[in-house]
């Protein structure tokens, strides 16, 4: 099989090579017919004439009239509706490419393995394999059907192709082809058209074995074209594999996230305590001015004085009518409470910018509850 494709490739460089090596005539110009041959290698035919001519029965080169290939070779520099035409059914493009001629019946010559230069069966669909061209195969420059049946007589042509191993030592790549009909090959020594051998099985050749792959090993291999067949717990392993990477990465996401998250929840508790601090000490001065200024006419400077600096817990005190405690520190999120749950009054008043002194603090600053919303455990009893 590998050194199918090998094959080609050397013929495909073999013919590039004749092209630069030795001169091709061009249009008009000079040729031979009798210079006309198979390559003994790769079995391209070999003209005096270039890729796009052929030489014409007067000696010169004329431009071909048809093609056998839908891209053929040493076309680049034509655009596609300018290559000579293909032929219709029931013709072939010699390999010459003069002109389309008709199919040759059977027993008639045909070009090195161009099947297409023979006629079809009338039962071709029952023949067409994929050893031969519509059930038609060229064999020793002969056209036969492939149509012979097991154990009848057969013909086989033998073609030593000269391949080369790495080492650049050359060696025969024999391909061997018969008129056995479809699953059967023709036995070389006897002559005879034998089945097909399944994987597995002893072979000495490709043609041998139904998957058309003889291995190294002398056994009939698996088919080129077979496709791989994976196991299902290869792909329930995938599967999973997937899964668990989908998994790891959003977990590793939301622990990412829930640290900077928390981080950022610090920074603006912080924030806004420093701002109700300031805040607080705004209002404690602006407070504690106003009790100087109302107090009565008269007022010694102690009384003053110790109207603002009590001995008891001062501004906490909850006798005081003029004066109210002063708000502790709190969090951002947290708001007074008269209950347990969130009321329309207690929503009002943490948007208010009044809460900060409760209006009836001094009625019922005892039932009242200092709350910190996420964490209740968290606020303030008085
Ligand atoms: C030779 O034959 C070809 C094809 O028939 C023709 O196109 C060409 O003109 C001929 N050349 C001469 C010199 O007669
Ligand atoms: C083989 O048969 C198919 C279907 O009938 C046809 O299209 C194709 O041209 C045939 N090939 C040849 C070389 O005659
Ligand atoms: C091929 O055909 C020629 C006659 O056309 C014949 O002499 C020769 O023996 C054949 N070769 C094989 C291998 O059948
Ligand atoms: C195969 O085709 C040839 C040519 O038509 C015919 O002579 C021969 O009897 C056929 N063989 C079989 C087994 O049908």
């Amino acid at each position: 099989m590998r050194t199918g494709r090998f094959i080609t490739l050397l013929s495909l460089s073999s013919i590039s090579l004749l092209g630069v090596v030795s001169a091709k005539s061009g249009f008009g110009e000079a040729c031979d017919q009798s210079n006309t041959h198979l390559d003994a290698n790769t079995y391209n035919l070999i003209t005096d004439c270039d890729s796009t001519t052929y030489c014409a029965s007067n000696g010169t080169c004329a431009y071909k009239g048809c093609r056998k290939d839908i891209y053929p070779f040493g076309y680049s520099d034509y655009a596609f509706d300018q290559l000579p035409p293909l032929c219709p059914q029931g013709q072939f493009c010699p390999d010459e490419g003069d002109q389309c001629m008709d199919q040759v019946p059977v027993g008639g010559s045909c070009q090195k393995d161009r099947d297409n230069e023979c006629a079809l069966a009338d039962n071709y669909k029952d023949l067409a394999g994929f050893l031969n061209t519509n059930g038609s195969i060229c064999l020793n420059f002969t056209c036969y059907y492939a149509n012979v049946t097991l154990g009848q007589t057969c013909v086989t042509d033998n073609t030593a192709y000269t391949a080369y191993l790495d080492s650049g030592a050359p060696y025969a790549f024999i391909v061997s082809r018969d008129n056995c009909a479809n699953g059967m090959y023709c036995d070389g020594t006897a002559l005879q058209c034998m089945k097909t051998k399944r994987q597995g099985e002893a072979c000495s050749g490709n043609k041998e074995c139904s998957t058309y792959n003889c291995g190294d090993d002398g056994k009939c291999g698996k088919a080129a074209d077979d496709p791989i067949h994976p196991g299902a717990w290869q792909y329930v392993l995938v599967g999973l594999g997937i899964v668990i990477l989908i998994g790891g990465v959003m977990t590793g996401l939301w622990f990412a996230h829930r640290r900077s998250r928390n981080e950022n929840q610090i920074k603006l508790e912080q924030y806004y305590n420093e701002q109700i601090a300031y805040r607080q000490s705004i209002m404690s001065m602006s407070h504690a001015k106003n009790s100087l200024l109302s107090l009565p006419p008269n007022t010694s400077p102690d009384i003053a004085r110790s109207s603002l600096y009590r001995d008891d817990s001062g501004w906490t005190s909850a006798t005081n009518d003029e004066l109210l405690p002063p708000n502790v520190r709190r969090d951002s999120t947290s708001g007074w409470s008269d209950g347990d749950g969130p009321s329309r009054e207690r929503i009002e008043r943490v948007d208010s910018d009044a809460l900060l002194m409760h209006p009836h603090a001094h009625a019922n600053y005892r039932e009242s509850r200092y709350m910190d919303a996420p964490e209740p455990r968290g606020g303030y009893r008085e």
